[in-house]
C-alpha cells in the first residue's frame, strides 16, 4: 500500500485529502496536541478494524473517540454527567479523554466489548480541522506499532506506518508528547485510570475528589483484572532493556560506572551528560516535568538507533505532569525500578 505524505498549507489541500480518505473508510496518522493518532471513521467497523490491523493492537484494547464540537459527544454515549460537562469546560479542548456508559452507534471493535466508551476533543488545530472536514468522530489510538514508544513527530510515524496505512499528516512535533489522560466517570467517583497533559490537581479542581488507580504507578497483579485494558499491555518499550534508577545525578553516575560495556546507555536530563562516560541520550530538563514529557518518546526512540541493549534511566520527579512521565517511563521499563539510598 502506498502512503501519502501529506503536508499542511494555506490553501487546506492536506485537510481535505485526509477528510477524504477518512470518509471512503480510509486510516489516516494524524497530528495532535499530545502524540500523532491513526484515525478511522468511528462508526465503520471495517475501517477501524484496520486501525487494528495497522499497528498490531490486541483486540481487547480499545480506542479513544475524538470528536471537535462538544455536542457531537450525545450520539456516541447513554448519558452525560454534569461532571462531563464541567470539565469539557474546563479542559477540552485539549488533553483529557472521558470513559462514559456508551450509546449502541459505538462498533464493538472501537469499545473492545466493554459498555464504555473514551472520547476526547483535540486542542492541535490540525486535528480538530480534519475532524471538522470529514464530518465525523475518529476514532483514533496512538499511531505506533503496537507496544513501541507513541510518535511525537511525523518521521516516526514513518519510520512504524510506511507502506501499513494510506497517509501521514505531517504537522510537526507534538507539544505535550505524552497521550492524554485518562479518566473514568462511570462509577461514584471519577477514577484516573492514565495521567497525562491534564494533572491530578487540576482533576480535583473541578472534581473535588479523584481516585488514582493503582495501575498508573504500579504493576498489575497476577490475576488482576485491567480498569483500563491498556494496562495489561507491554508498552511504550524500546528493544532496549530499561532500569529506571532513583537518586541524585551524581548517586547514579556512581552506580552507572560500575557498569561497562558496548550496548549501554544513559537516560538523563539535560545539562547531567557530563557525569557519565557512557553514551547519554536525554530527555527534558530535570526540573521541567513538560520538557521531559515533551522529550521522552522520541528519546526512547533515540536509544534504539544507537542500538543500547541495557538503558539507565534517571528517575523524573512524579509532581504534576511528572506523573504521567513516570507511568511512562516505568511501564516502558516493565517496572524495573531501583532506589539508592
Ligand atoms: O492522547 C491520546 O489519548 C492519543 C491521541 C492520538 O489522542 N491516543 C491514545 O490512544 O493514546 P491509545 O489507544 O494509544 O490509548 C488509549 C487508552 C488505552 O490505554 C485504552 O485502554 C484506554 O485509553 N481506553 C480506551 N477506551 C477505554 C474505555 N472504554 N475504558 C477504559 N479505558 C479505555
Ligand atoms: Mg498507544
Amino acid at each position: 500500500m502506498e502512503t501519502l505524505l501529506l503536508k499542511p498549507s494555506e490553501d487546506n489541500t492536506a485537510i481535505r485529502k485526509a477528510a477524504e480518505l477518512l470518509r471512503q473508510g480510509g486510516i489516516v496518522a494524524i497530528p495532535t496536541e499530545t502524540v500523532y493518532g491513526l484515525a478511522a471513521n468511528a462508526l465503520d467497523e471495517g475501517a477501524v478494524n484496520r486501525i487494528f490491523k495497522a499497528k498490531g493492537r490486541p483486540q481487547d484494547n480499545p480506542l479513544i473517540v475524538h470528536i471537535c464540537e462538544f455536542d457531537e459527544i450525545y450520539p456516541l454515549v447513554r448519558k452525560v454527567p454534569p461532571a462531563a460537562k464541567a470539565l469539557a469546560e474546563t479542559f477540552w479542548p485539549g488533553p483529557l479523554t472521558l470513559v462514559l456508559p456508551r450509546s449502541d452507534k459505538i462498533p464493538n471493535n472501537v469499545s473492545a466489548g466493554l459498555d464504555t466508551v473514551a472520547v476526547r476533543m483535540p486542542s492541535h488545530p490540525v486535528a480538530w480541522a480534519i475532524i471538522k472536514e470529514s464530518g465525523l468522530p475518529l476514532a483514533a489510538p496512538s499511531a505506533n506499532i503496537s507496544g513501541f514508544p507513541s510518535p511525537t513527530a511525523a518521521q516516526h510515524v514513518q519510520d512504524d506506518m510506511t507502506g501499513r496505512i494510506d497517509a501521514i499528516v505531517d504537522g510537526g512535533e507534538c507539544e505535550v508528547g505524552v497521550e492524554s489522560t485518562v479518566l473514568s466517570l462511570t462509577g461514584e467517583v471519577p477514577v484516573l485510570l492514565r495521567p497525562g497533559g491534564v494533572t491530578l490537581a487540576q482533576l480535583e479542581s473541578v472534581l473535588g475528589r479523584v481516585e488514582v488507580n493503582e495501575a498508573v504507578l504500579n504493576p498489575l497483579k497476577e490475576g488482576e483484572t485491567a480498569a483500563s485494558p491498556g494496562m495489561r499491555h507491554k508498552h511504550y518499550a524500546p528493544k532496549a532493556e530499561i532500569t529506571v534508577i532513583k537518586g541524585s545525578a551524581s548517586q547514579i553516575a556512581e552506580y552507572v560506572a560500575a557498569h561497562t560495556g558496548n550496548d549501554l546507555a544513559v537516560l538523563c536530563f539535560e545539562g547531567d551528560e557530563h557525569l557519565f562516560t557512557l553514551p547519554t541520550v536525554t530527555f527534558g530538563r530535570e526540573n521541567d516535568a513538560f520538557s521531559q514529557a515533551r522529550g521522552l518518546f522520541g528519546a526512547l526512540r533515540r536509544l534504539d538507533e544507537l542500538g543500547a541493549k541495557q538503558v539507565f534511566a534517571c528517575c523524573p520527579s512524579q509532581e504534576g505532569v511528572g506523573l504521567a512521565v513516570c507511568n511512562r517511563l516505568f511501564r516502558a521499563a516493565e517496572f524495573r525500578i531501583i532506589e539508592i539510598r
